[in-house]
């Protein structure tokens, strides 16, 4: 059941998804080479917990799958060929020319926000650095598609054509979705698809949008046997921006930035 967030709900939901900008800022000030990816997992659980917020990640175990563990972290944190799902490590050591996509849910109020970005350490590969630009526009023209009277498939086909125009790959087996009360609702937001197909959208609804684009050949993301993290099947780099935005009538409300 898709749910639609009553006036109330979404001042709660821009409360959360504040906390989640606020860490995504810091995140931005103070990631740097030579850093491990547990130390900005320490520093965003500091402070959403600061603010009155729940890591929205830790602790979090798929519906129906007793065989993965409970994600043991705040933050994603995935460099390079990892599209999402990377576990942060005290191991795990951040070098000039990386991509680094960190993604942030913060529940607090009785819900959840939700959002990514990928960031560049350094010099970054010409051609890499356009995979992250273009991924960033996808999240964009996506976003610009999620308005009341539109269908759910506009977005995911904003996003497909814009990765597409650039000869990126789309990932398919790993999809955005509803958000609410809980961190994953109805319905699956898939990053590919065709325009004036799937439900329709109506204002009120919160979904997160989350482009995951692939610089190779790779169309879906592949984990080791009980491993959280999520890499491209050819080792190719991916990139990753999300938003937790609101279905509106003109301009979808954006509820992960400040
Ligand atoms: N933004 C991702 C998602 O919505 C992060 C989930 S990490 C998990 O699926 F640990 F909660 F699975
Ligand atoms: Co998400």
């Amino acid at each position: 059941m898709i749910t639609i967030k009553s006036q109330r709900e979404i001042e709660l939901m821009r409360a959360s998804g504040a906390v989640v900008a606020q860490v995504l800022d810091m995140v931005e000030q103070e990631i740097r080479e030579g850093m491990t990816t547990l130390q900005l997992d320490r520093m965003a659980e500091a402070y959403i917990r600061d603010h009155g917020g729940v890591p929205s990640f830790l602790n979090y175990a798929p519906k129906g799958d007793p065989d993965v563990t409970p994600y043991p972290a705040t933050l994603c944190v995935s460099i390079n060929e990892e599209i999402v799902h990377g576990v942060p490590s005290e191991k795990r050591v951040i070098r000039e020319g990386d991509i680094v996509s960190v993604d942030c849910g913060v529940f607090k109020g009785g819900y959840h926000g939700d959002a990514a970005r990928t960031y560049m350490i350094g010099k970054v590969d010409e051609k890499v650095g356009e995979l992250v630009r273009v991924t960033r526009e996808c999240l964009e023209k996506g976003i610009s598609q999620a308005i009341a009277g539109n269908r759910l498939h506009d977005i995911s086909a904003a996003v497909e054509e814009h990765a597409r125009s650039f000869g990126f790959s789309i990932i398919r087996n790993m999809v955005g979705h509803g958000i609410g009360s809980e961190l994953h609702e109805e319905p699956p937001v898939p990053n590919y698809g065709r325009r004036k197909t799937g439900v329709k959208l109506r204002e009120g609804m919160a979904l997160a949008i989350e482009p995951m684009i692939a610089m190779g050949r790779s169309k879906n993301a592949v984990s080791k046997n009980g491993a959280w993290v999520a890499v491209t099947e050819d080792g190719e780099p991916s990139a990753h921006f999300e938003h937790t935005v609101i279905v509106r009538k003109d301009k979808a409300e954006i509820m992960t930035l400040l």
